[in-house]
């Protein structure tokens, strides 16, 4: 490394790269790496527009490589782009947020408690063992269909289990960059059937080096796929019926840049189905850092998504049916499928199984195995979230409807800079914590009164989640955003 550069910075004095642009490849990158780069290697870095702290730039290959080498322990920390043209397109398509997610309400309690408990660790193993069995699934090689017919036939079975041959269905997608197929189960919606909410994950494996016959990817990621696959048998089981249409995607080709989804999203943008929200199931069975769930915070995430499923995860946390922790992480470049869904200009979301940092180190080896990680615990947490996002984003019309516990007539005002509320249940409030789409906590307050006040004048525009703890150890949550 340290030669490398040494050898780039003599290059650079010399003037080598100086003057020869046609070399240079169109690209986008975190504005901070191109500012960063910039700084220390002005001959190697055009910047030309930046957006949402994405920058377009001009990039001699040799910067590429350094950013590759420097700034991210894995993928290349860039994307390249054919023409200045379409990088600018597509940058200028990320939306900052999205109306709709803000207006995601959490009221299907009553449902989703009933379901919560009856998510099955040994189905979680039982499909990850089954597509590790494959051996490799390179998108490739034989076995990478075998495994998308095999998802095909478990979904299947699922329904036809479950009798719902009527409104659930599943089907293989061909690509045109990859002989691999992905596979899609969509559940039609009953009111408005033209939204959709997506969750997925991706079916293919890698390894390093040429010989592609044992990429075993059982976390990476067959525990994605295992995951969804659980969260659809227990909607299905509990007759869940929404009103919105719910897919479930698992993805060919992800390992070779994102072919499978990438394909999906832009048929969807071009069909102009109105996708309300996507969330990514991308390794979710190392527990490596200390809280259960990373929210990936990268720039062309969601920030309104990822409050949502803070709220998510504090609703069932403070109703007793799990308790997850969780923190934020950031990827630093489209390191899954969601990033499909983001640059078609989709509300997209990454819960993740660690900080990046402290990941799954044997992924893309023939240790990626069930075996060195034992049982699917901690996937089990990431089928409870996937089932608590699709039940009240797509929201259930089955025969166990509207619930009754909440009811929740708690108030929510935003007055400029002012956040005021007022609580159902007269009780004192003992904290209110506001955090930021980080995860970092930027206010807190003490001893409040149900109906009370919070002057938000120290905060800049952006996301925020209100958490306000009560007396009986009762947690409310509320999401708003600064103007
Ligand atoms: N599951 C990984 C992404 C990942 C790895 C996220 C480690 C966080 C920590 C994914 O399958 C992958 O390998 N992605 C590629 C990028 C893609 C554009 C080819 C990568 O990270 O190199
Ligand atoms: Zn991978």
């Amino acid at each position: 490394m340290k030669l490398k550069s040494s050898l780039l910075m003599l290059m650079l004095s010399m003037g080598i790269f100086a003057q020869d642009k046609s070399e240079f490849i169109y690209a986008s990158l975190e504005a901070q790496h191109a500012s960063e780069l910039k700084a220390s290697h002005p001959e190697l870095i055009d910047i030309i527009t930046t957006h949402n702290d994405v920058t377009i730039a001009h990039l001699h290959p040799e910067a590429a490589h350094e950013l590759h080498q420097k700034i991210l322990s894995h993928g290349p920390g860039y994307l390249m782009h054919p023409s200045k043209e379409a990088a600018i397109n597509k940058i200028k398509n990320v939306k900052e947020q999205s109306r709709t997610v803000l207006q995601f309400t959490i009221d299907q309690q009553a449902f989703v408690r009933q379901v919560l408990d009856e998510v099955s660790q040994s189905n979680i193993e039982e499909v990850m063992l089954a597509l590790e069995a494959f051996g490799t699934r390179y998108h490739t090689s034989v076995q990478a269909n075998q495994s998308a017919e095999y998802v095909k036939q478990t979904w299947e079975n699922i329904i036809a289990l479950y009798g719902r041959e009527n409104d659930v269905s599943v089907r293989l997608v061909n690509h045109n960059n990859t002989p691999m197929k992905s596979v899609v189960v969509t559940i039609n919606g009953t009111q408005t059937p033209n939204e959709y909410v997506i969750i997925g994950g991706h079916l293919d494996s890698t390894v390093g080096g040429w010989d592609k016959s044992f990429a075993p990817g059982s976390d990476d990621d067959a525990s994605g796929i295992a995951t969804i696959t659980e969260a659809l048998r227990v909607l299905l089981a509990n007759n869940f019926q929404p009103n919105r249409t719910v897919e479930i995607m698992a993805y060919a080709a992800e390992e070779i840049g994102l072919v499978g989804s990438n394909e999906i999203a832009t048929s969807y943008r071009n069909q102009n189905k109105n996708v309300v929200a996507f969330v990514q199931f991308d390794m979710t069975n190392f527990k490596g850092s200390s809280q259960d769930v990373y929210l990936a915070t990268d720039s062309f995430i969601n920030n309104a998504l990822n409050l949502y499923l803070i709220e998510l995860m504090e609703e069932y946390n403070s109703s007793g049916h799990h308790q997850f922790t969780y923190g934020t992480t950031r990827c630093n470049y489209g390191c899954s499928d969601h990033y499909s869904w983001a640059v078609n200009n989709f509300p997209a979301a990454f819960p993740f199984e660690a900080s990046f940092d402290d990941s799954n180190m044997n992924i893309h080896t023939s240790y990626d195995t069930f075996e060195l990680i034992g049982d699917a615990s901690h996937s089990v947490k990431f089928a409870k979230l996937a089932i608590e996002f699709l039940v009240e984003t797509a929201k259930h019309t089955g025969t166990l409807s509207a619930s009754n516990i909440s009811s929740s007539k708690n108030q929510f005002y935003l007055n400029h800079k002012t956040l005021g509320f007022e609580l159902a249940s007269v009780q004192k409030i003992t904290s209110a914590s506001i955090l930021n789409v980080a995860g970092q906590k930027v206010m807190s307050r003490f001893h409040l009164n149900s109906k009370d006040q919070l002057d938000l004048n120290s905060l800049s525009q952006g996301g925020y989640i209100l958490i306000l703890e009560t007396q009986d150890g009762q947690k409310i949550t509320h999401k708003f955003v600064l103007k």
